[in-house]
């Protein structure tokens, strides 16, 4: 057993950086809050107290804990940053992924999203996100050997999917499934043991799209077919979904580079509402697999991964191009909802990926035939970024806005998209896990609140219980 391990918790978190405060001698009545160290600093001037107080400045970013030194008296409990929705907090450091929203840019560790999309493979793109380096060959042989050699799912987990109904939404099943999967793999507990974290993070990478194909069979109430190891990740990804009776699957090949491409450009993208949940439960010290469920249920949403379902079925709604400038006019005055697939709250120019998905549908359609929605989707891009409502706020189409088509094009049900976006983005989830927990400076995600409720104030109920019950206490 390669990665037989005892249950174990060591929590690595010992020796962490507690820099004390000083008092900065050359100003009058101003101390500097946080470490001393930083060249670039903020003075706060508080005009509750008169004080004056240094903050040094470290990656154009003070610490908000720096700022509960600031205090109107002893029994103050110190000044908070309200930042509802994250606007402008930074709650990690990561070496990951980055994105520079108005540049259009997004690399995974360094390397343009682009040349990735162009040349790489997406366990390779896997491989890079977790470790940080691209893999000679010896190491993605054996990367790609353990991935697929753990492709297959217990036979119950098969029972648990045929509990659902048949048209239970996919990406409730797929959140429910990873989540029981923990219960598979006890182990996975021993976050703190390297090779129990590699093969978590193995089984996720290999399981994920096992479920997500088992899911599709489910809903379609055919036979579940099982994996293939002699085919690659995403060839076998469409023989586990597509495969019928013949002895073995051949995958349409501009069909497997269409899944690989879309793999790699949603395998990561920095802080983004499901990979926040996955580090949020995460930092609890919780399972992977609890970890991932959450970032599933998180990128489920419409206003996440959710949108390429959401843009598919706008462009049904919309029904014909001669219909487009109305419902342009409806989104602009708020009669008909958002335009779904447009705006970012990074991306404040074209998103990059958006560019390489439009090129990829084209190839697509060049394969399949042209789609009366393709059409309907183009007019909309045209309309809206020569609008002067889209333009002012700067909206451009994002990732979402043509992965939606390929995916019909492909004969995905529309409920199955946001699934392939979370098979994809398995990889980054496990990438940015692992890299919250080996960071010192993280612990269990708790933000503070600003409470708006009553005062303490005594019970006086007209339902009082025990009054009713006629018990007295
Ligand atoms: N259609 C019409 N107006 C929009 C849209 C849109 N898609 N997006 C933003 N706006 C307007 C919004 O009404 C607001 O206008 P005003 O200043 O007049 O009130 C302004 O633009 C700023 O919007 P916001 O809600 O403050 O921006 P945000 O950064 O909080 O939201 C977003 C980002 C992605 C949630 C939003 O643009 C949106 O709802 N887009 C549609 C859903 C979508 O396509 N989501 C996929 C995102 S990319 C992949 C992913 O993350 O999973």
């Amino acid at each position: 057993m390669p990665f037989a391990s005892t249950v174990r918790y060591l929590s690595p978190h010992v020796n962490r950086d507690t820099r004390p405060l000083e008092e900065n001698a050359g100003m009058t009545n101003t101390q500097t809050v946080g470490a001393p160290a930083a060249t670039d600093a903020l003075e706060i001037r508080d005009t509750r107290t008169g004080k004056a107080y240094t903050a040094p400045i470290t990656d154009g970013a003070i610490r908000a804990s720096d700022l509960r030194q600031i205090k109107v008296d002893a029994d103050d409990f110190g000044l908070m940053s309200y930042d509802p929705a994250f606007m402008n907090t930074s709650s990690c450091r990561s070496a990951i992924t980055y994105i520079d929203g108005d540049k259009g840019i997004l690399r995974y560790r360094g390397y343009p999203i682009e040349q990735l999309a162009e040349r790489a493979s997406f366990l390779e793109v896997a491989w890079l996100l977790r470790n940080g380096e691209l893999p000679n060959q010896q190491q993605y042989d054996q990367w790609v050997h353990d991935i697929t050699f753990h492709t297959y799912v217990h036979e119950n987990i098969k029972r648990f999917l045929e509990g659902f109904r048949y048209d239970a939404h996919p990406m409730s099943m797929l959140c429910s499934s990873i989540a029981a999967l923990s219960s598979f793999y006890p182990e996975a507990k021993s976050i703190f043991d390297p090779e129990q974290r590699y093969i978590s993070i193995i089984r996720l990478l290999a399981k994920v799209p096992t479920l997500a194909a088992f899911i599709y069979r489910h809903n379609k109430g055919l036979p579940f077919i099982y994996p293939d190891n002699d085919l690659s990740y995403s060839e076998n990804f469409l023989s586990m979904v597509a495969r019928m009776s013949e002895p073995k699957y051949e995958a349409n090949p501009i069909f497997t580079r269409a899944i690989e491409v879309l793999f790699i450009l949603h395998a990561d993208h920095e802080q983004n509402c499901s990979t926040n949940a996955v580090r949020a439960v995460g930092s609890s010290h919780v399972d992977p697999f609890s970890a991932v469920a959450a970032g599933v249920a998180a990128l489920y949403g419409p206003l996440h991964g959710g949108a390429n379902e959401a843009v598919l079925r706008m462009i049904e709604e919309i029904g014909t191009v001669k219909n487009v400038p109305a419902f342009i006019s409806d989104v602009k005055s708020g009669k008909g909802g958002r335009l779904m697939g447009f705006g970012h709250r990074v991306y404040k120019s074209y998103d990059p990926r958006a560019k390489i998905v439009k090129q990829l549908a084209n190839e697509v359609f060049q394969s399949v035939g042209m789609d009366r929605d393709l059409e309907i989707a183009l007019e909309l891009e045209r309309i809206a970024l020569s609008d002067d409502y889209f333009v002012s706020r700067k909206l451009y189409p994002n990732v979402d806005f043509y992965t939606g088509l390929i995916y019909r094009a492909m004969k995905f049900p529309t409920d199955f998209f946001t699934v392939l976006f979370a098979v994809a983005r398995t990889s980054g989830w496990l990438a940015q896990w692992e890299e919250m927990l080996l960071d010192k400076e993280q612990k269990i995600a708790r933000p503070r609140q600003i409470y708006t409720g009553y005062d303490e104030r005594p019970y006086r109920s007209a339902l009082d219980y025990r009054k009713k019950s006629g018990k007295r206490g």
